[in-house]
């Protein structure tokens, strides 16, 4: 599938100043980075632009300040660990403001080749509310703009989109056009069987999703915590279980739309139950098996069944495509991790091209020890499943096209 957008392969950029959206939003514990993988996955497009001789401005969010600059959310630490990634110096611009005096300072005394961090673009109350004055300072900086910054396309901030109203030579950056690439194929032009895995919490979180992957899937697993308001809809009790009960009209919807379009329609036959959830959230805990129909009321499911497991695994095993999204269980805690663990293992060992749709999954599979197994690992979050609905995404609908 085409991508339809300018790349930085095709972007002229010797000499010129070229602003890059990465998404450095990485997880922070008193001020030390605890996953670069962002980071990491930033590298080939601002080593391309080095080697091509840009002056590369870098920019991000991190966290969400509410209330201008916040020390615990500046991007210091991140122009630390990117330096020796890139094995040379990365200034740290550091202004409140964004663009402000040490911005222009330092990017005023760039040459060919160096690169500038500017400061969290979070600390202008302008950036999230996609506020002109903001992007025209942005832009002043710059002679062309580069987004990679795939895991906040799904927003459209004066950094991700906003910024291209004054800067018209725009190009999606290598990390954007791998992961449209990937989550592109996979939805859109998938090798059958396509299977799609999906789980999490909340059932509300993936209203669109399943809505529209039912459009596109052979088979749609459902696991995790939204499993039980499908449950709940088929007539099951289910206890003290997560339940929305204000989407059991949709779900018994999806399984009616599932049975028209020939869709198979995978949901936990059994589950791991306790009495409570357990707190702190890796505190050894007391469970059961039961069938998914057998939920005694006082008693809530936090994991899929052995059983379903199998299940689960067989329909990844007959696969040629498998994209997942949202852990099986509340695989935080060992003794509930078996589901998750199982789909992960299922789909590293299956020849299939597999795709992990990000956030807790990403984190997931990497806990478990499968990152290195998957054909790709998003690091979107909210994007890739926007993406997986099926909608544009502002930050890639915002780059001219090819
Ligand atoms: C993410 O981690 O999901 C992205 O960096 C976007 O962050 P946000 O949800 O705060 O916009
Ligand atoms: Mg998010």
């Amino acid at each position: 599938m085409g991508l339809g957008k300018k790349t930085v392969e095709e972007l002229d950029v010797r000499g010129k100043k070229v602003l890059v959206r990465c998404d450095f939003n990485v997880p922070m514990k008193e001020g030390v980075i605890t996953n670069d993988n962002r980071i990491v996955a930033a590298l080939p497009t601002i080593k391309k632009l080095i080697e091509n001789g840009g002056k590369v401005i870098l920019c991000s969010h991190l966290g969400k300040p509410k209330n201008g600059p916040e020390e615990k959310f500046s991007l210091a630490a991140v122009a630390v660990r990117l330096s020796e990634l890139l094995g040379q110096e990365v200034v740290f611009a550091n202004d409140d403001e964004v663009v402000g005096e040490n911005a222009r300072a330092a990017v005023a005394a760039m040459k060919d080749g160096d690169v500038v961090l500017l400061q969290n673009t979070r600390f202008r109350k302008e950036e999230t509310k996609n506020i002109d004055t903001f992007s025209k300072e942005l832009a002043s900086l710059a002679d062309c703009y580069v987004n990679d910054a795939f895991g906040s396309a799904h927003r459209a901030h004066c950094s991700t989109a906003g910024v291209t109203d004054y800067i018209k030579d725009t190009a999606v950056g290598y990390l954007m056009e791998k992961e449209i690439r990937y989550l592109g194929n996979a939805v859109n032009d998938p090798e059958r069987p396509f299977t799609a895995i999906l789980g999490g919490a909340k059932v509300a979180d993936k209203l669109n999703v399943i809505d529209n992957l039912l459009e596109k899937v052979d088979t749609l697993i459902i696991g995790g915590g939204m499993a039980y308001t499908f449950l709940a809809a088929k007539g099951y009790g289910i206890g003290k279980s997560l339940c929305d009960e204000t989407k059991l009209d949709y779900c018994k919807d999806m399984m009616k739309k599932a049975e028209e379009k020939g869709v198979k329609l995978l949901l936990p036959i059994d589950t791991v139950i306790a009495g409570s959830f357990p707190d702190p959230i890796d505190a050894p805990i007391d469970v059961k098996t039961v069938a998914a129909d057998e939920i005694p009321a006082d008693m809530e499911g936090m994991d899929i069944g052995e059983k379903t497991r199998e299940l689960f695994a067989d329909a990844v095993k007959a696969s040629k495509t498998v994209v997942w999204n949202g852990p099986m269980g509340v695989f935080e805690n060992p003794t509930l991790a078996a589901g998750t663990l199982a789909v992960a293992k299922a789909m590293a060992e299956s020849d299939a091209t597999t795709v992990i749709g990000g956030g807790d999954s990403a984190a997931a599979v990497m806990q478990l020890g499968y990152g290195d197994k998957m054909t790709h690992i998003s690091t979107g979050g909210g994007a890739s499943l926007e993406y997986l609905e099926g909608k544009e995404l502002p930050g890639i609908a915002c780059i001219q096209n090819a």
